[in-house]
């Protein structure tokens, strides 16, 4: 009797654990129907943030960035901080779509930086630049580098008051260094480098989305958009002057600029959120922030994935008993799952490995294994094809989708009857790193857009894009770095 009732017992902790899976499954679902209401709520978002300041929870920034560069000639630097990795680059363009060279250089930012002092964090940055040039240039003097332009991809909300300058909004993605919050962002990185000795000047500060459009757009014309997934997520595109309302005479009518949309807090009440999406955001450091990002990017779904396994821990002995680390905040990483899901061992040895060094979770059957791979495909499928709506949804707004109709006597997104080539720009590790993702995503987009409209629509990596295009706006930006707004 005791044996049957054991079994009895654990059939039933099985049957829970599917069922949370099966209700995770459907209260995450992303059926094509679902994902074409996205695209609708983000172009009619596009459309109110543009009208007016504050008319939508997509800030839809002015980048000040109207003409992208494209034949660019000789050696500079750029600074790129946004992410779980700070960058420097050193680039040689060689005009005419060609990038001679490039150095780059990665650092992780101490976690306690991320809550420190502005002066802290810009000393660290400049003095980061400053060993990095004398090693670039084998001790070469400093005084070589006089004078010289230097690009910084800071990769937050910015509203800027030209292409090289603006204050910072608010902090993303973990960052707190409250004393920074409306203060210029050119003007501390231009004092730290000062103190340092440094005489360089910061000729563009460009929000990581405007680099890598800026590189897609050099190396390609049709680039018209570009996208990132990485620690947190963006897009920005190609606006046409007239349609941004919200700054009617401030902008010459005839151009274009590019907008930084910030999508990561786009939200609709058509996002798929799950009860684990609203815990992690109760219990972030910016409540009821950056939704949209919250169920994309590299930060968080990792997080996600530990949070559903949390409660099928509580809620059967699939996992064995529960493990402390599983209440503990971001220890499973976003690469950490990827290598889960990405398992292709007959017996999910990495999955057990994983398993066992992260989460102390030992000696767990082949079942447990698959539904840990299974949680992590959900999630990272959700991921995927949110940001394919996404990006659908700015090329609804720009009339690339194919369904624009009629504006102005021609069909939108059509030349002369035939649909006009359309690339987006994609950077961040998340499309460059996570094969299943970047496969979710593209098959996404095909999706939506159907088989018609599809091919014209291209998707190019950018790897390092958003530093590269830093350093070029820097070097097209450098004989005109006069204040766009008085
Ligand atoms: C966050 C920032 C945004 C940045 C994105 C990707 O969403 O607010 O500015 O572009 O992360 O790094």
């Amino acid at each position: 009797a005791v044996m049957v009732g054991r079994r009895v017992r654990s059939r039933r902790r099985w049957w829970k654990v599917v069922t949370a899976v099966q209700e995770l499954e459907a209260a995450a679902a992303t059926p094509v129907g679902r994902l074409r209401q996205v695209v609708d709520a983000m172009a009619v978002e596009m459309h109110a943030g543009l009208a007016s300041e504050g008319g939508s929870k997509l800030k839809m920034l002015l980048t000040f960035v109207d003409n992208l560069p494209d034949g660019e000639n000789g050696i500079y630097y750029a600074l790129h901080v946004g992410g779980t990795n700070f960058r420097i680059l050193k680039i040689q363009l060689g005009g005419q779509r060609s990038i001679l060279g490039r150095d780059v250089e990665r650092k992780p930012i101490p976690q306690s930086l991320m809550t420190s002092t502005s002066e802290e964090f810009f000393d660290f940055i400049a003095l980061a630049l400053k060993e990095f040039i004398e090693r670039m240039g084998n001790n070469l003097q400093l005084s070589q580098v006089r004078g010289k332009d230097l690009g910084f991809t800071f990769s937050f909300p910015v509203k800027q008051t030209s292409v090289s300058s603006g204050t910072l909004i608010k902090w993303t993605k973990g960052f707190a260094i409250e004393d920074m919050v409306e203060k210029d962002v050119v003007e501390c990185l231009q004092k730290a480098l000062s103190r340092r000795g440094l005489d360089m000047n910061v000729a563009a500060l460009v929000n990581d989305s405007v680099g890598t459009l800026a590189v897609g757009h050099f190396l390609d014309k049709d680039t018209v958009a570009a996208v990132v997934i990485g620690t947190g997520t963006n897009a920005c595109y190609l606006e046409r002057a007239d349609a941004v309302i919200k700054c009617q005479g401030l902008l010459s009518t005839s151009g274009g600029m590019v907008i930084n949309m910030e999508w990561g807090n786009f939200w609709s009440s058509h996002l798929p959120r799950t009860s684990y999406d609203t815990d992690l955001d109760v219990e972030s450091q910016n409540p009821n922030d950056q939704g949209f990002e919250k169920m994309i990017s590299g930060m968080y779904l990792g997080d996600i994935v530990r949070r559903v396994i949390h409660r099928l821990s509580i809620e059967s002995d699939i996992f064995g008993p529960l493990s402390y680390k599983l209440s503990t905040r971001f220890v499973l990483s976003t690469p950490l799952m990827a290598a889960m899901h990405e398992d292709d061992s007959p017996d999910l040895r990495e999955v057990a490995k994983i398993l066992e060094e992260t989460l102390d979770i030992r000696d767990v059957p082949l079942k447990a294994r698959k539904i840990m791979v299974k949680v992590c495909d959900v999630v990272t499928r959700r991921a995927a094809r949110l940001v394919a709506a996404g990006i659908v949804g700015i090329l609804k707004k720009i009339g690339r989708d194919g369904t624009g109709g009629i504006s102005s006597g021609r069909i939108k997104g059509y030349k002369s009857g035939k649909m006009r080539r359309t690339v987006v720009a994609v950077e961040g590790g998340l499309y460059t790193s996570y094969t299943v993702f970047r496969e979710y995503l593209n098959e996404a987009v095909a999706e939506i857009l159907g088989e018609e409209i599809a091919p014209y629509v291209i998707l190019k990596t950018m790897e390092d894009g958003s530093g590269i295009g830093a350093a070029m706006l820097a070097a097209s930006n450098s004989a005109r770095s006069v204040d766009t707004v008085q």
